[in-house]
């Protein structure tokens, strides 16, 4: 799969069956994400790779209502990092730049392996801390959801997660946010 393909194929779908998650896997989506740039090559993401059983049944009180079907999930990578880790450039703080970038490689590699991972705001990072043992000093900054893309709905969903699961939703047209030249050009 090439990055073109990747990119159109990765969605943020929310039906998801499980799947085996071994040490090669972790470390192949780890290995992935640590060739991001980053300023001053900082690489100032943080994972914890949660796929034990009883960690995945502690993290379910995390997630909010409306992401219960979070639940299915097999892996569940937390995402976090700090502004002393990276560039501060007057008021530009640079690490969660950099980790979203990060974390968009481990997403697109995950999706050329044939998984979906689908990052999430919907959770209470103060728990994910205590769940997880995540100093203080840190942001999380997203949950990535990693499972198997099921043909089976999950019960839980809304209507408009429904629709979702099988068309992608709207992106702006190319004259809203990208201008040739000028700003608004
Ligand atoms: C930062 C961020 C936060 C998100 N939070 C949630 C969330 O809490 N629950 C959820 O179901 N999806 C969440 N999503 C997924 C988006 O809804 C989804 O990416 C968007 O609707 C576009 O769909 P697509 O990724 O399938 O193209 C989030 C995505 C991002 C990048």
């Amino acid at each position: 799969m090439d990055v073109h393909a990747a990119i159109e194929t990765r969605r943020a779908t929310r039906s998801l069956d499980r799947v085996e998650i071994t040490a090669g896997l972790v470390r192949d989506l780890a290995f992935h994400a640590r060739l991001a740039p980053s300023c001053s090559n900082n690489q100032p993401w943080r994972f914890v790779f949660v796929h034990d059983p009883e960690k995945i049944e502690a993290m379910k009180p995390v997630f909010n209502e409306g992401n219960r079907w979070c639940h299915a999930a097999s892996l569940i990578v937390a995402v976090f990092s700090r502004k002393d880790d990276d560039c501060v450039v007057k008021d530009r703080e640079y690490h969660q730049f950099d980790t979203g970038m990060a974390t968009a490689f481990l997403i697109l590699r995950a999706t050329e392996l044939g998984l979906v991972a689908h990052p999430i705001a919907g959770y209470s990072p103060k728990k994910t801390r205590e769940v997880l043992g995540i100093p203080e000093e840190y942001q999380v900054i997203t949950l990535v959801l990693v499972g198997k893309r099921s043909a089976t709905l999950s019960p839980v969903l809304s209507e408009k997660q429904i629709e979702a699961e099988t068309t992608r939703p709207e992106r702006l047209p190319f004259e809203t946010f990208a201008f040739v030249n000028t700003y608004g050009g």
